[in-house]
């Protein structure tokens, strides 16, 4: 089953999860309680996320990361609530604040 490592808010969680897991899901079930996220359908990039490593087993971002998240998707960022795990991963939400108010700027 894989590993999933997420930093949020100075922390480092570590977690198991079932294969094929969604994060989102597991945060709503309060089984990944720190995970950052808001709507679950890829509309409000509250769970976005830095991959630092097992991006490879990720597949392609779809089209809604990539709507949503830009070229951000290009340094690496998905949304969890679109990501399927299938192998260890390690994520970051200490960034993002930062997009979101980038988000919030190009809307004015
Ligand atoms: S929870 Fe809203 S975009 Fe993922």
């Amino acid at each position: 089953m894989p590993n999933v490592k997420l930093h949020v808010n100075g922390k480092v969680i570590e977690q198991v999860v079932k294969d094929n897991a969604n994060l989102v899901v597991l945060a709503g079930i309060k089984q990944l309680p720190e995970l950052k996220y808001g709507c679950g359908m890829g509309r409000c990039t509250k769970c976005a996320c830095k991959i630092i490593n097992g991006s490879e087993d990720l597949g392609e971002a779809n089209w809604k990361e990539k709507k949503m998240l830009g070229e951000k998707v290009e340094e690496g960022f998905r949304l969890a609530c679109q990501m399927t795990i299938t192998n260890d991963i390690e994520i970051s939400q200490e960034e993002t604040v930062a997009i979101k108010k980038r988000k919030e700027q190009q809307v004015k």
